[in-house]
């Protein structure tokens, strides 16, 4: 169903309260292996496989940016022989879906510090960005190698790099730097989270678009990745659409 079919359903509802922005934090893909005695990996594998049904979901039911936590900053610290595999993954995966996003008029964005990445990876990581820059009818983007605490304070840097003069810096508002800050982030060419969905049973953040998602909804599911559905995702934006927004504001 599209999305504008489905609103229909509500009254009542502002264009700022449309789910223009899904994140997702795809987590349990080890406790989804671990219960079937399979090794982490083949969980991830079966992960991956997930994010292509839920992407091909979303550009159906025509939600225009989807966000997925595929690699955080602390994921460093896992066991090599995991990240060596999640890397591979990672690699087959882009490589394996660049006709979907020609196909498909799929944009693909990665937000995080793919300077850690390895070089071929790091490299088909720019190349699908650049290819398939001018493609509008859903952007999805990877958070790769991402931390938001790792993010604000890169685009803290790129503002005291760039030709700014810092005395002017000092005459501005907190609401213009927050714009400043905003410009620099790696989000800067998306709006905001609306609906920050975390599979796996864990209600925490992680570190995952803190100041992106300062306005989101949020909803938490107990199902491990692998096993998370579009019917599941279809009943939560059903929920998220029958919650109030207000951003701060009160009813009129
Ligand atoms: C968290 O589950 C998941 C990750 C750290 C990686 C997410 C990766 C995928 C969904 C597959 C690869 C992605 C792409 C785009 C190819 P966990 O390992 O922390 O699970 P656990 O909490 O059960 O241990």
């Amino acid at each position: 169903m599209q999305q504008q079919e489905s609103t229909q359903a509500f009254t009542n509802i502002e264009s700022k309260n449309l789910l223009h922005h899904l994140a997702i934090i795809m987590d349990g893909n080890g406790r989804w292996a671990q219960n079937r005695k399979k090794s982490r990996q083949s969980g991830h594998k079966v992960g991956a496989k997930n994010v292509r049904n839920i992407t091909q979901w979303c550009l159906q039911y025509g939600i225009q940016f989807l966000t997925l936590y595929a690699f955080s900053t602390e994921n460093w610290n896992r066991p090599k022989k995991e990240i060596d595999a999640l890397m591979k993954l990672l690699e087959k995966y882009l490589k394996e879906e660049s006709q979907t996003y020609h196909k498909n008029n799929i944009r693909f964005r990665a937000i995080g510090d793919i300077d850690f990445f390895y070089q071929p990876l790091k490299h088909l990581i720019l190349d699908l960005e650049s290819s398939t820059s001018s493609y509008t009818k859903m952007t999805q983007t990877l958070a790769l190698n991402y931390g938001s605490k790792d993010e604000i304070s890169r685009a803290f840097l790129r503002v005291i790099k760039s030709n700014v003069d810092l005395a002017d810096l000092q005459t501005k508002t907190p609401k213009q730097i927050e714009s400043l800050i905003a410009q620099n982030l790696d989000t800067h060419d998306m709006p905001n989270v609306d609906l920050l969905v975390r599979t796996g049973g864990e209600q925490r953040l992680s570190n995952f678009l803190l100041w992106q998602a300062s306005y989101a909804e949020f909803y938490f599911s107990k199902t491990l990745w692998p096993d998370f559905d579009t019917k599941e995702l279809q009943e939560i934006i059903s929920d998220f659409y029958l919650r109030q927004r207000r951003f701060g504001a009160v009813e009129q």
